[in-house]
């Protein structure tokens, strides 16, 4: 075998490619082109502790296995591409706003622990050291010092400009022929029967002062969630809904959700510009694990990626091409297509 093709140009198909030429291989990625995906809207949390989810415990390793990874595949990516990724590991803070919020924070924390995540709980006075800006009101917090971002649109950007012409823009409608790797996302369900279906979220941009928060906030706010991902050029990323939908309707009621929860936490974001709202669609599986393997003598298949899709790419990237060349990682084992047959 000389010749992969990638069915799917996001950040997960891309990243695929980029590691099938490492092994020597001839790539062609087949995508639309556009900005579709889930990586347009992602806000770009590599987020062991913070997406934690009780029960998921394989998840949690391959999470935490692909959060090792990150630094690493940043500075190859960015040395070959010439481009600045934007990857900062000053890490996280969870914060919560009342009482309530504070106990359901100490019961993940206190699971967390159990899974060997660094939780490092902070009362108000520590947690305003830290981020200033936060609100009076926070009864608490913990610095999650392992939790870090990256922007997935500059990561998109360098994936593009490493592959070249080897992206190539086409819709596909069935699957090509000869060794194929499907990370279609959505259109995975298609293209190969699996139960990938769509979780719709919104995401806001606001622009402001830089600096105004330091590290990617976790808020558990009246029993709402939103995180708020700010960037060094005083963008800062608000997310997000999970709606069990396909539209891409950006409706009053959930920007007023996110918003509100942002302003609770921080009050200075209402006096950000409101620069952007962005629909996109989280691939998702049954038990939202990906499904990561071999479908078929030619096909491989890596998707299914739920809230994680950024956090797992090197994993994900470095796992599928080894299968492609023949190398079966244990870690696979977990995320098998079969699990759905
Ligand atoms: N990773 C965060 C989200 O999916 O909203």
């Amino acid at each position: 075998m000389s010749h992969v093709t990638v069915v799917g140009g996001g950040i997960i198909g891309l990243s695929v490619a980029w590691r099938l030429v490492h092994h020597g291989l001839s790539v062609t990625v087949l995508d639309s082109g556009g900005d579709e995906g889930a990586w347009y809207a992602a806000a770009g949390m590599i987020a062991p502790a913070g997406e934690t989810a009780f029960g998921q415990e394989p998840l949690q390793e391959l999470m935490l296995e692909s959060a090792r990874r990150w630094p690493a595949f940043a500075a190859e990516l960015s040395q070959e591409a010439g481009h600045d990724l934007r990857f900062d590991a000053t890490g996280a803070v969870d914060v919560a706003l009342t009482g309530d919020d504070l106990a359901e924070a100490r019961r993940l924390w206190a699971y967390r622990e159990l899974r060997d995540l660094k939780v490092q709980p902070l009362p108000p006075s520590e947690l305003r050291a830290l981020e200033p800006a936060l609100s009076p009101r926070v009864r608490g917090g913990a610095f999650l010092p392992d939790d870090w971002q990256v922007d997935p649109r500059r990561v998109v950007a360098a994936l593009r400009a490493v592959l070249g012409a080897a992206v190539t823009s086409r819709r596909v409608a069935s699957l090509p022929e000869g060794p194929v790797v499907v990370a279609a996302g959505l259109g995975t369900a298609e293209l190969t029967g699996l139960p990938v279906r769509p979780v719709k979220g919104l995401v806001l941009r606001l622009r402001g002062e830089p600096g105004v928060l330091r590290h990617v906030v976790n808020g558990y706010v009246d029993g709402r969630h939103v995180y708020l991902v700010p960037r060094s050029d005083g963008e800062v990323v608000v997310g997000a809904t999970q709606e069990e939908r396909a539209d891409f309707t950006v409706t009053a009621g959930s920007v007023l959700e996110l918003l509100r929860s942002a302003t609770d936490l921080v009050p200075e974001l209402a006096e950000f510009e409101l620069t952007e709202t962005v629909v996109r669609h989280r691939p998702s599986t049954p038990d939202n694990a990906p499904v990561l393997g071999r479908l078929g003598p030619d096909l491989v298949v890596a998707a299914g990626h739920h809230r994680n899709g950024v956090l797992l790419t090197p994993v994900t990237a470095d796992l599928i091409a080894g299968l492609v060349v023949g190398r079966v990682d244990p870690l696979l084992a977990a995320f098998s297509p079969g699990r759905f047959a």
